[in-house]
């Protein structure tokens, strides 16, 4: 008995397909806009809730599905570098934000970068969608994003990029010291300023706290809470542990004896 359809048309069908699905492939590849670039914001065109920054620029490195997006500003301590790494199409990005884990889902959607992103910070878990947009000429990359930060009323950011010439990503300046920024300084000294805030909101994590724990509302220089006399001590002996035991690296930190509490527990349960 004949079959209807000849095994060599049904081979036909499955190469059409395949050749079909390459195709689709290969288009929506190639319609995926590629974001490289150095760039610069606009600030009469941008809105941005919160504390303004300066001259904020960021690097774009896309390669295939490979994101790396650098931003740098200029702040009171010098300037801030901030790295992101994404792989477009994962749900499972992780970087850093202000020293909190960030997870990250990427992917295009409607010709735009889409990231949706959450970080445990020290005042609530913070929600953010972004999306990248860039303009068909190439010139102008929009970057929208909204938060939800804790229990805060949500907040909206636009911020508009212009395209800039390559050399215009000169190499970082060496930050300012603690010392040069900030008025009182015994145990940071030397250290890049900028190290200072990613120290602070480690430790409130840490030790499950807010600023005020250590400091009197808005003298973060005054000596007047006994907690961060007794923070400073800390800092010495967390260095001087690594420093004699684990060849200088940073093993035994605040967390390892706080984990989120003031008071670290000093026996088995
Ligand atoms: C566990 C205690 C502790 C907590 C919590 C803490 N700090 Fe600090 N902070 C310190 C200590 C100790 C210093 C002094 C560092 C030194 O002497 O080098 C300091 C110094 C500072 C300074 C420098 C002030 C100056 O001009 O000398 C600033 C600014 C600051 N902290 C901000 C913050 C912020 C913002 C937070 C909350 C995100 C915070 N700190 C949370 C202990 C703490
Ligand atoms: C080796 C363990 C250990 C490490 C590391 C450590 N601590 Fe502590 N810390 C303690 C212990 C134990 C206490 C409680 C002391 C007591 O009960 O008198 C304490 C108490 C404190 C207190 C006083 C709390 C209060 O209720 O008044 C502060 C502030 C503090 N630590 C900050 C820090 C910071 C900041 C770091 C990181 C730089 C740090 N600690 C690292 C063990 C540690």
């Amino acid at each position: 008995m004949r079959t209807l359809i000849h095994p060599i048309w049904k081979f036909r069908y499955v190469l059409f397909a395949l050749t079909a699905l390459w195709a689709v492939q290969a288009i929506s590849q190639e319609s995926a806009p590629n974001l490289s670039g150095i760039w610069k914001w606009n600030p009469d065109k941008s809105h941005v809730s919160g504390r303004p920054s300066s001259n904020r620029r960021i690097k774009v490195e896309q390669q295939g599905s490979d994101l790396t997006i650098t931003t740098r500003v200029m702040t009171m301590a010098g300037e801030d570098f901030q790295k992101f790494h994404y792989a477009i199409g994962s749900d499972n990005n992780t970087n850093q934000m202000m020293g909190a884990p960030l997870k990250s889902k990427v992917q295009w959607k409607d010709g735009a970068l889409a990231v949706e992103s959450v970080a445990s910070m020290d005042n609530g878990e913070m929600r953010r969608s972004e999306t990248w947009a860039l303009s068909s000429d190439g010139q102008t990359l929009t970057y929208h994003a909204s938060s939800v930060m804790g229990d805060r009323p949500p907040r909206e950011d636009t911020i508009v990029y212009e395209k800039q010439p390559d050399a215009d990503w000169e190499p970082p300046q060496p930050p300012k010291m603690a010392e040069e920024v900030y008025k009182n300084i015994q145990v940071f000294n030397g250290k890049p300023a900028p190290q200072l805030m990613d120290a602070m909101h480690s430790f409130t994590r840490s030790l499950g706290v807010k600023c005020d724990f250590c400091h009197v509302e808005g003298a973060f220089d005054k000596d007047e809470k006994e907690e961060k006399v007794t923070a400073r001590r800390m800092i010495l002996m967390a260095r001087k542990i690594n420093a004699d035991n684990f060849d200088g690296h940073m093993r035994v930190t605040c967390w390892t004896c706080h984990r989120g509490a003031t008071e670290p527990e000093s026996k088995a349960k």
